[in-house]
């Protein structure tokens, strides 16, 4: 048997969301990952792509973890891994691993999961691996639907119009659980001035629920580079990020923001579709590589 999960990127209030603020996350079904499972006498793990030793090794605990959370203490089965979302790049990488593992581990023991059970269960596997995460990565691949997402809640946003993104990969690894750590750091030192950034971050979100709602992608695309400099006053960018968030603006992009954990990862630019093919070409001359994805 064969479960999927898709990757997402965070539109608007990552960081922001982590203190309670709202922020806005969509899911990117364009890029996913696939875990078979089958009967085995022992248990054997394959990868479809070359990996380190570390990275083998963290997988194979989530494994272990999700089935501890099933309430499976041996697991006998050949379990193939394949992915096509960029590891540590903000893009939900090791959520959606940890969702689409639980499917396949709970199906292949004919457990029934709820999508509530789910979300909870690939909560609490982030949580070994992120330290203290608001639940937006796990909440929005398990919807699958663009949500609004507060105090650990979300609904579900029906947007206007199509969003044409496109996802720019600066192939810098960002370490959520650092990049959180950081700012938790920085607003236990200074909180007021870290409040003056927060604040206005999760307004941000909430203007941009009605833009995405009304369609309005001029509105929301002004929102997204307002996000990024804000992003960027928090300490989470870098000049790389900030190179291509330059980029897609100079080539006509109605918004781009860093999108995720930051200090490495992605920018995700909104554009037209006229306007996709430059942008795409300018972003790409920083060398980065891009990931075009329309988002409904
Ligand atoms: C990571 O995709 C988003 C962060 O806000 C962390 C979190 O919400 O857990 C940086």
């Amino acid at each position: 048997m064969k479960e999927e999960a898709c990757a997402k990127v965070i539109l608007f209030g990552e960081h922001s969301v982590v203190y309670g603020k709202p922020g806005i996350a969509a899911p990117v079904r364009s890029l996913r990952t696939s875990v078979s499972i089958a009967k085995a006498s022992v248990l054997q793990i394959i990868f479809d792509r070359d990996i380190d030793e570390k990275e083998r090794s963290r997988i194979v605990e989530l494994i272990m973890l999700a089935a501890r959370e099933l309430g499976i203490s041996s697991l006998e089965a050949k379990i193939g891994i394949s992915s096509s979302i960029p590891f540590s790049a903000g893009l939900g990488s090791s959520a959606s691993l940890s969702i689409a593992l639980l499917k396949a581990i709970a199906g292949f023991n004919r457990i029934a999961l709820t999508e509530d059970d789910l979300n909870a269960k690939a909560l609490a596997l982030e949580k070994q691996f992120h330290g203290n995460p608001s639940g937006i990565d796990n909440e929005v691949i398990v919807t699958d639907r663009i949500i609004f997402f507060e105090d650990g809640k979300s609904t579900v946003i029906i947007p206007g119009k199509p969003l044409h993104l496109l996802i720019a990969d600066t192939g810098i690894s960002s370490d959520t659980k650092k990049m959180v750590r950081k700012v938790r750091k920085q607003f236990v030192a200074y909180r007021s001035e870290m409040d003056g950034i927060l604040k206005p971050m999760g307004e941000l979100a909430g203007k941009a629920k009605d833009a995405l709602e009304e369609g309005d992608l001029k509105e929301l695309g002004l929102l997204m580079f307002q996000n990024h400099t804000l992003l960027a006053d928090l300490g989470v960018s870098n000049q790389e990020l900030d190179d291509l968030v330059k980029a897609a603006d100079d080539a006509g992009a109605l918004g781009a923001k860093l999108s995720g954990g930051g200090g490495g990862g992605v920018v995700i630019a909104l554009v037209t579709d006229e306007k996709s093919e430059r942008i795409r070409k300018a972003m790409e001359m920083t060398g980065a590589k891009v990931y075009p994805t329309v988002i409904s």
